[in-house]
């Protein structure tokens, strides 16, 4: 909401804000991207830099590569790149589930990553010929890393977000960090169909499953996580917004992808100086000081979302 009067200084909007235990300078994350080529390397490693310059957390993509054969480390190792920044590992819950979970700890030490993102990505595995069709077994392992890595343990998704029914069971095995990676971004649904090989996977209707992300944020706020809101933010208004809507960190993937492929380290540089301009812009707008007053914002719902909050807050029958 418009605040005529806020009464603030751009100089003394602050939006710092803490994540993994780590110090922020603004509320964002790189969202998992790549990692276990040669191409990887240069890509982490210049993304390691840009968040470490801006303040910002980084999430390296699957390390599924590195599971499979050690020696491929060398495009995940950035923490000499970034010393003082939240870096996090990524797993699919599927490979988790079919090894050792002090395995899938080692990811974390391996790398100093402060903790590890474990990706949800039923939809996508469906719309691949070769992907997986069994999806048993997740929550026990999940349960299993969040002992071995208390309060480090992030559950994600990929771009389909997660209903109340799903934070609740990830609350339930110890995991504390959510990202919700809602619909309404990148579609790897939509990238699995127009890759497609040969074989059995599921139809083009695939393309839109999902729950949208400010929905998901909406659905998972209740349960007290550190809440990460992404798929398909692409400015600092829908960062905004989301902060808004209860998380208390912003991830961007694509754009960062598409900023670095045009214009490398400097392209990523200013894309996400711009996301966190636009969002002080906004918080001077809307009157917030600091990140704790945009998230006590109250923010006025119309539309799809406010038919969607009204259907999911009427008693079950
Ligand atoms: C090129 C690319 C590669 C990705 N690789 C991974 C991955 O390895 N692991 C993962 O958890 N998510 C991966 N994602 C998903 C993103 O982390 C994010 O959840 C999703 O793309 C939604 O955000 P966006 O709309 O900003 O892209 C990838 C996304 C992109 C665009």
């Amino acid at each position: 909401m418009h605040d005529a009067i806020g009464g603030l200084d751009c100089d003394e909007i602050s939006t710092q804000t803490t994540f993994l235990g780590r110090r922020l300078k603004a509320p964002l994350m790189i969202s998992a991207i790549s990692g276990g080529f040669a191409a990887a390397r240069d890509l982490n490693r210049d993304l390691a830099q840009v968040a470490q310059e801006l303040g910002i957390a980084f999430c390296l993509g699957s390390q599924r590569p590195m599971l499979e054969d050690p020696s491929r480390i060398g495009s995940y190792a950035v923490r000499r790149y970034a010393p003082d920044i939240p870096i996090v590992g990524n797993i699919g819950l599927q490979q988790a589930a079919a090894h050792d979970p002090k395995d899938i700890a080692r990811l974390v030490s391996s790398i100093e990553a402060d903790g590890l993102a474990v990706h949800l990505n039923a939809a996508q595995e469906l719309g691949q010929s070769e992907g997986d069709r069994s999806f048993a077994g997740g929550l026990k392992s999940l349960r299993a890393l969040a002992r071995l890595l208390p309060g480090r343990v992030m559950v994600k998704e990929t771009g389909c977000g997660i209903s109340r029914e799903a934070a609740r069971k990830i609350k339930a095995a110890g995991v504390s960090i959510l990202d919700t990676a809602g619909a309404g971004g990148t579609s790897w649904t939509r990238v699995e169909r127009l890759r497609r090989g040969p074989g059995p996977s599921a139809g083009p209707w695939l393309d839109e499953w999902g729950i949208p992300t400010a929905a998901s944020l909406w659905e998972a706020a209740p349960f007290d996580f550190k809440l990460v809101g992404s798929g398909g933010i692409r400015t600092g208004l829908d960062a905004a917004k989301c902060l808004a809507l209860g998380a208390d960190v912003v991830g961007l993937a694509l754009p960062v992808v598409r900023a670095y492929a045009r214009g490398g380290r400097d392209g990523a540089r200013a894309c996400l100086r711009q996301v966190i301009s636009d969002l002080k812009a906004v918080m001077l707008l809307v009157g917030a000081r600091d990140i704790p007053a945009l998230k006590k914002h109250n923010p006025v719902i119309t539309g799809t979302l406010r038919e969607w909050i009204n259907h999911r807050s009427r008693k079950p029958k």
